[in-house]
């Protein structure tokens, strides 16, 4: 064992390992010159331990990047910092649930657009190190897996569960047709093997390098590729906010390069968990979910911008290789809006027609969103107090009965929230007949862990006093939908306890540039902008104060729409504060749990 292969052991950790499963192809696009009559190759040198690339030795230096998680008009700026920072190759996931959102439905167009951003890589000669999944983890709302399986109740995730486990991604995805084929072929145990002794693809404009991961084991093996060596570390809402420094990135790096080792680093661009995507880890009984902001302290921030991190990166590389001429790209430009005031406010249920057109279900007992067919976001589930309750009583749900929280209203009055793990129980006093609602939020299918069947909403009976609550009137919301295309919605405003919308307008004077927006005074909920849902904010918990607004989605000539969903207060001046920076350490954990202190 050389020295390297004990710093490359030292970096896999068990959650490594089970990403680096993940690695199956490596894709080839922008050799175009090359003749196709040369069958491409790939294999090892294993007198001096490398690959060899069509025969010539060859060495990746790769970094991480997720299309999923920048918007599609970033895509090329942060390529062309990549390529300017010295790399040769880019290593993506594709996360099924993104392109098939619904069971036999795709989506590969705008952010999605998967051809799209490899032929950007193309255009930068950058390399492709595709990790297609099914299970990708990432961070990523149940690692990449589409929660409809779900609605199988008995299923077994990440095993070989025969006929359950398909991923048609082929007919709609041309690029990748010949890796799909053989990637769908199945997922048994030995779904790796399966796939690697698959002949390589024929090349026609694209060279195209499939089924080579036992190359990549084998010089794993021998201690001369790390999958992922990370430049920082995600942060989990309520918990520190992550970071590692640049000297010791760049120096692990160089003397990984040193032995010549390939190297990929996780990430190069963490970006941004927009809309419900962030996941959540499961530890010790714990669930934990992930913040909006995957900035990851990577070398480009979750703006896309050069860091110190970045500099030391590239000074690194260029002991080793030549690097590109030119300068690195600058920061882009970042516009402090300033307050925007949010005066129109509707409670959530004054618009459930609006939220949720259909008929409510009904169910005796609770049913999950993945019975019901909702992916994410909020279901509401209502029932009425069956007897006159005097002296209050706990409404009260088993441990690990709600998924994920759950904001209680009685006869339209917010009274609290229930929160997985942490809050169990809530006193009720009320009238027979009065009406009690749970809105019940996902905060993230886990997305790591060899069973992870985590079904959303209240999974389990709740209780009232000694008696199981029954007869649920249960309404799937499609809060999305009506933030786009009915908006504002026609409504008695409302004095804002409780779950609420607040929306507000502004223009930004012919500059549409990135923004940083906080919440102050604000609790915890979404917010869209444009239609566009950024992701979750939940400044009272933190570390994560401040959600990047990406200047694509702004409009410069037209007054730009704000909806925000307040789940629990809003402040009394509804407002939000535009910055021209990020600010993602802005809370401290007290040593008394729960008890959180804001340092801004
Ligand atoms: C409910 O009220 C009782 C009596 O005031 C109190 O002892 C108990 O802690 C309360 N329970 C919850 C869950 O708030
Ligand atoms: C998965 O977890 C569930 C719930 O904890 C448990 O009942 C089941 O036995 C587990 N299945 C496997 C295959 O580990
Ligand atoms: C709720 O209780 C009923 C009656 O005991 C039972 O049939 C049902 O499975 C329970 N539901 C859940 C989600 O635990
Ligand atoms: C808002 O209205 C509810 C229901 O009418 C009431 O209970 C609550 O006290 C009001 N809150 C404020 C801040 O006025
Ligand atoms: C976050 O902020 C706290 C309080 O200011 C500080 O002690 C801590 O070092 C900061 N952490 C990072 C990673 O910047």
């Amino acid at each position: 064992m050389n020295s390297y292969s004990s710093l490359a052991q030292a970096e896999v950790t068990t959650k490594e390992m089970g990403l680096w499963l993940c690695v199956l192809v490596l894709v080839l696009r922008g050799l175009r010159l090359q003749p196709s009559a040369a069958a491409p190759s790939f294999s090892i040198d294993y007198t001096d331990k490398c690959f060899l690339k069509d025969g010539v030795k060859f060495r990746y230096i790769s970094g991480s990047i997720h299309y999923f998680r920048i918007p599609r008009a970033y895509w090329k700026d942060r390529l062309l910092k990549m390529y300017m920072s010295g790399l040769n190759a880019v290593q993506i996931y594709i996360p099924w649930n993104y392109h098939e959102p619904l069971s036999g439905v795709y989506n590969f167009d705008g952010d999605r657009d998967l051809e799209g951003f490899l032929d950007l890589a193309a255009n930068f000669d950058l390399l492709v190190i595709l990790r297609p999944g099914p299970y990708i983890c990432a961070e990523w709302e149940m690692g990449g897996i589409p929660s409809w399986l779900l609605a199988k109740p008995n299923i077994i995730l990440r095993t070989s569960d025969p006929g359950r486990w398909r991923m048609n991604m082929g007919a709609t995805m041309p690029v990748t047709t010949t890796i799909c084929a053989t990637w769908r072929l199945s997922f048994v145990p030995t779904w790796a093997k399966k796939l690697c002794s698959s002949p390589p693809m024929a090349p026609k404009s694209l060279n195209c390098y499939v089924g080579h991961c036992t190359v990549f084991i084998q010089l794993w093996t021998l201690g001369q590729v790390n999958s992922e060596y990370y430049t920082g570390w995600l942060d989990y809402w309520g918990e520190p906010h992550s970071t590692k420094s640049a000297e010791d990135v760049a120096r692990g790096l160089e003397k990984m390069l040193e032995l010549g080792a390939n190297v990929n680093m996780y990430m190069f661009q963490g970006g941004t968990n927009f809309g419900y995507w962030s996941g959540a880890d499961y530890n010790n009984g714990i669930y934990n979910p992930i913040t909006t902001s995957y900035d990851y302290d990577a070398p480009l921030s979750e703006a896309g911008d050069p860091t110190d991190k970045l500099y030391a990166i590239r000074t690194v590389i260029g002991k080793f290789q030549v690097l590109p001429a030119g300068p690195m790209p600058p920061p882009t430009p970042k516009f402090a809006y300033g307050y925007v005031f949010l005066p129109q406010c509707v409670a959530l249920l004054d618009i459930l027609g609006l939220l949720s057109p259909s008929l409510p279900f009904y169910s005796s007992f609770p049913a999950t969103f993945e019975a019901l067919k909702q992916p994410s976001g909020f279901m509401l589930y209502r029932t009425f107090l069956p007897h006159d309750i005097l002296e209050p009583v706990v409404l009260s749900a088993p441990e690990d009965g709600i998924h994920d929280l759950a904001y209680i209203l009685l006869n339209g009055v917010y009274k609290g929230t229930l929160e997985r793990n942490k809050i169990n129980g809530i006193n009720i006093s009320g009238q027979l007949g009065d009406t009690l609602d749970l809105l019940v939020e996902s905060m993230g299918h886990i997305n790591f862990g060899a069973n992870e069947s985590d079904f959303k909403g209240l999974v389990k009976n709740l209780t009232l006093g000694s008696n199981i609550v029954t007869d649920w009137l249960i309404y799937p919301l499609g809060i999305d939908k009506a933030v786009s295309h009915s908006w504002p919605p026609v409504a008695p405003l409302s004095n804002g306890t409780g779950p609420a919308f607040y929306t507000g307008f502004f223009t930004t004077l012919g500059i549409a540039q990135d923004s940083f927006v906080k919440f102050p005074g604000w609790n915890k909920g979404q917010i869209w902008i444009n239609g566009f849902n950024l992701g979750r904010f939940w400044p009272t918990r933190g570390p994560q104060q401040t959600l990047f607004v990406p200047g694509s989605i702004l409009s410069s000539s037209t007054i730009n729409t704000v909806v925000v969903l307040e789940l629990q207060n809003a402040p009394e001046k509804p407002k939000l504060l535009f910055l021209d920076r990020p600010l993602l350490n802005g809370t401290q954990i007290s040593t008394h749990k729960n008890q959180m202190q804001i340092w801004l």
